[in-house]
């Protein structure tokens, strides 16, 4: 940080150029394209893609509203498909019922930094010779058979937002690419579509990540395998003590892929979800519904035709209702783990 303040290059530099290669290397990706925030980042993806007014992209109706508000913000529609059962990820079995000739691009989440879907995912996507965009928001440093979250599609999207794997003092982001021209799309978008000194090809916007972020984030990604170590760790004692609880469903495994477990979201049934977050809450202790109202049934999405009836989407509808995020990082001391699934626990009768 005073090497940033010394130089006096606060936007972009040399330090942002020194993280996008680390992440280029870490994640085996030929660019990466740092920016401003996770939502900007799935913006300028969709703009380099030339999503636009006359399409629509095929998205999953489960996620922070960023996702659907990036297609809204090129001008495009989106088009819900409902979640797998297992990972909540947009169901790669049911992309077919919402293609249209308007189809440009999928726009699939890595919900809760669980990447179990993505590769299915990606060959539905090129089996219609369509663009997969991750939005890996919640998944840096995820993997599915070894293979890094955000390079399985034609553009990945992360967010370095403080509670996310890997976290800046502020927002930040980053767009990862393989293909050249579609990382030189990226880069003219992040600085006003420019492609010289006031020389504008482009309407993009100012995507641009700081210097400062790029110098904490350069310091933290080395340590980055810790983190999702412990998060791991306290993911896996989270399931061990609260399985075989009568009414509360711990996540569903999948095989071969690694998650950055950036959120832990147990679903609790028989209309208890609730109940449950307010004795966690009696007992001091934090919980997140991530999240209470999908995307098709959100009011900028309802107000403008672009919503679904309620009973459309019934997998997310479901979920909304049942899903409870308790807390979860590296820094998690393991006694209140423990204290926590000892509140769960007691709350469905044992001890
Ligand atoms: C799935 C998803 N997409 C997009 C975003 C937006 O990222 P940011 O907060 O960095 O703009 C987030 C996180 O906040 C997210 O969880």
């Amino acid at each position: 940080m005073a090497r940033v303040v010394e130089s006096g290059r606060f936007i972009l530099g040399p330090e942002v150029e020194r993280f996008e290669a680390a992440v280029c290397a870490r994640l085996g990706v030929r660019h990466a394209i740092a920016v401003s925030s996770g939502s900007d980042a799935l913006v300028c993806a969709l703009h380099a893609l030339d999503v636009g007014p006359e399409h629509e992209v095929i998205t999953t109706p489960f996620s922070f509203f960023a996702t659907v508000e990036a297609i809204l913000r090129v001008g495009a529609r989106p088009r819900f498909v409902d979640v797998c059962e297992d990972t909540l990820e947009l169901d790669p079995e049911q992309v077919d019922s919402a293609l249209s000739e308007r189809t440009r691009a999928i726009l699939g989440v890595e919900l809760y930094g669980e990447p179990g879907r993505v590769e299915r995912l990606a060959e539905v996507a090129a089996r219609h010779g369509l663009p997969l965009v991750e939005d890996a928001a919640q998944a840096f440093g995820a993997r599915f058979r070894g293979r890094a979250v955000g390079s399985f599609g034609a553009l990945g999207c992360f967010s370095f937002q403080p509670t996310k794997p890997l976290g800046a003092f502020g927002d930040a982001g980053m767009v990862v690419a393989s293909d050249d021209g579609l990382a030189e799309r990226c880069r003219q978008i992040r600085s006003h579509g420019a492609t010289a000194k006031h020389r504008h090809a482009l309407i993009g916007g100012n995507y641009r990540m700081d210097a400062l972020q790029a110098a904490i984030l350069n310091v933290k990604l080395p340590q980055l395998e810790e983190y999702l170590r412990l998060r791991a760790h306290h993911a896996l004692a989270y399931d061990q003590e609260l399985r075989e609880l009568d009414g509360l469903t711990t996540p569903r495994r999948v095989n071969d892929s690694t998650p950055s477990y950036s959120v832990y979201t147990v679903r609790v049934r028989d209309g208890r979800r609730n109940e449950l977050a307010k004795a966690l809450d009696a007992a001091g202790i934090d919980t997140a519904i991530h999240y209470p109202v999908p995307l098709h049934r959100q009011p900028a999405l309802l107000d403008r035709g672009l919503g679904l009836p309620a009973g459309s989407l019934p997998v997310v509808e479901g979920a909304a209702e049942e899903v409870l995020a308790v807390p979860i990082y590296p820094e998690l001391a393991v006694a209140d783990r423990r204290r926590i699934t000892g509140v769960v626990r007691r709350f469905f009768g044992h001890h």
